[in-house]
């Protein structure tokens, strides 16, 4: 569905605002909404069970978001977390310089897709478009210019090598998007991480950072929790929380937030067993991803440039509306950061392992999610526009989120067939005071029930359960399927049973594997 489609409805039913919206807004800060807060919460159960139930080597934690500062020196963050600014002299308007490349390359790759679509239309049937995209002379040319950008651009990252990147920026000939002025400053180097004063200590020494990934409270604690949760390599230990990041440009709705949740894991491993972690935990996290989502929405993306803690690293990429972007990060971390976290505090951060008899500092294989991207993806896979047959059999659209039902916000709708006979809604309330123990269910009674089913079917509840006048004589009622709209009718009694057996959370979880 179109981008601009899909934030409005998460406006118009309750699942995202714009933060401080009475005072016009506070850019690229989202606050969830009551529909947005119980898919959020969702998402976070499938991670955090599927990361530490399913898993009797991985364990939770929950740590401040802020920490001593010299933890962000060890990290890196404070001499590298960095990205390229660029200035427009004329729209005073700021850009990061490696993503207005970026997005030049994603020009040509759309040009490539428009010249596959009109060959695949011209051709029909006949069209091979391995042998059309390695042999058409435009199509070639699109898609060399693009790799040498992308190595150019690799390079200059790698190197820190900003003049190379405003020479790129004006050698394509690169324009402000909104005002198409190519008056551009040189580009510079910009932290990213946010910064507070700690209340009693004036200046420098007082200064404190909100943290820019929940990465680094793992690591700091790795001795308290290989201690007391008596694990031995390899263990993980998981965490879900906030994280602000001073993005330069942040758009995309919440794609890239200053304030977003990330949900990360740590595996801590043998020194020299690290591909091979990398490898299953990126296989694990692909699989996870595919229970919910299409395979050929997800891919595979290596780094082309690698973090200054990293060894390996790839992205889980989704098709978001405005193409495949990263939804998760898997890093082969090394021993960057307890080693260094080792040496800036003078603390042992070692494992001794009974096995070689040895100590040493372990490697870390790193799984992190955003929760916010991972909301994005959800919802934009799963709202659809289609039409289906109305109560007289007529086509009419209907616009519906065809969410797994284990995500869903609200998992059943009861529903008294009309609202001014009492003993249909007398039924319908104790129905739904029965089975408000066990699942999270609404009732609604106001308007038509082609209505009533239509809102359910915007914020993606999988059932309704509707009472009628012969629930009054057989103690039946009809549970309605939002994907198929088959009805069937079942025992009251059994409304319990039928919910709890097709919202499947445990054949959820075994999907993963
Ligand atoms: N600890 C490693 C780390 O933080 P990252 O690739 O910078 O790695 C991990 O971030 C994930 O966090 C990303 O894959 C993305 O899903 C999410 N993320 C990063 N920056 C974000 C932002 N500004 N807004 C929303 N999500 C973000």
């Amino acid at each position: 569905m179109d981008f601009k489609k899909i934030i409005s409805h998460a406006k118009e039913y309750g699942f995202i605002f714009q933060s401080s919206e009475i005072y016009d807004g506070l850019s690229a800060v989202y606050d969830y909404g009551p529909n947005g807060v119980e898919l959020k919460n969702n998402i976070k159960e499938y991670w955090w069970r599927s990361m530490v139930q399913r898993h009797d080597n991985i364990v939770g934690i929950d740590t401040a978001i802020f920490m001593h500062p010299q933890i962000w020196k060890a990290s890196g963050h404070v001499d590298a977390f960095n990205d390229p600014l660029i200035d427009n002299k004329d729209s005073k308007k700021r850009y990061r310089a490696d993503v207005l490349i970026e997005e030049y390359m994603d020009k040509l790759e759309a040009k490539v897709h428009k010249e596959v679509a009109k060959a695949r239309k011209r051709f029909g049937e006949a069209f091979d478009q391995d042998v059309f995209v390695s042999t058409n002379e435009r199509v070639v040319r699109y898609l060399t210019e693009k790799e040498r950008i992308a190595k150019r651009l690799a390079n200059a990252m790698r190197n820190g090598d900003l003049a190379d990147m405003k020479t790129m920026i004006e050698e394509l000939e690169i324009a402000d998007p909104e005002s198409g002025s190519r008056n551009w400053t040189d580009v510079r180097q910009f932290n990213l991480m946010f910064s507070t004063q700690l209340g009693n200590i004036a200046g420098e020494e007082g200064k404190l950072y909100l943290r820019p990934e929940t990465a680094q409270g793992i690591f700091v604690n790795f001795l308290n929790v290989s201690k007391t949760s008596r694990q031995k390599l390899p263990f993980g230990i998981a965490q879900v929380g906030k994280a602000f990041r001073n993005e330069i440009v942040a758009r995309q709705f919440i794609f890239r937030m200053r304030e977003f949740e990330q949900m990360e894991m740590q595996y801590f491993i043998k020194p020299g067993t690290e591909l091979e972690w990398y490898q299953y935990w990126k296989e694990m996290r692909l699989n996870w991803h595919k229970a919910v989502f299409p395979s050929e929405m997800l891919r595979y993306h290596d780094h082309d440039n690698l973090a200054h803690y990293a060894n390996a690293a790839v992205d889980i990429q989704f098709q978001f509306p405005f193409g495949f972007k990263e939804l998760e990060g898997i890093h082969s971390r090394t021993d960057f950061d307890l080693g260094s976290h080792q040496e800036l505090s003078g603390r042992k951060m070692q494992y001794f392992d009974p096995e070689a008899n040895e100590s040493y500092v372990p490697y870390v294989v790193e799984t992190s999610i955003g929760l916010d991207r991972m909301f994005l993806a959800s919802m934009s896979f799963s709202l659809q526009e289609e039409m289906v047959p109305d109560a007289e059999g007529k086509e009419s659209s209907r616009i519906v989120m065809k969410l797994n039902p284990c995500l869903a916000p609200i998992k059943c709708a009861v529903l008294p067939l009309v609202k001014n006979k009492p003993e249909l809604t007398e039924k319908a309330k104790q129905l739904f005071d029965d089975i408000k123990f066990t699942t999270q269910v609404q009732y609604d009674e106001k308007d038509a029930i082609g209505r009533r089913y239509r809102r359910q079917d915007a914020i993606g509840t999988p059932y309704c359960i509707t009472i009628d006048f012969d629930t009054l004589s057989d103690d039946t009622v009809t549970i309605r399927d939002r994907d198929s709209l088959a009805q069937e009718r079942i025992p009251i009694h059994s409304v319990r049973d039928v919910l709890s057996s097709r919202i499947d959370f445990e054949g959820l979880l075994r999907q993963v594997g």
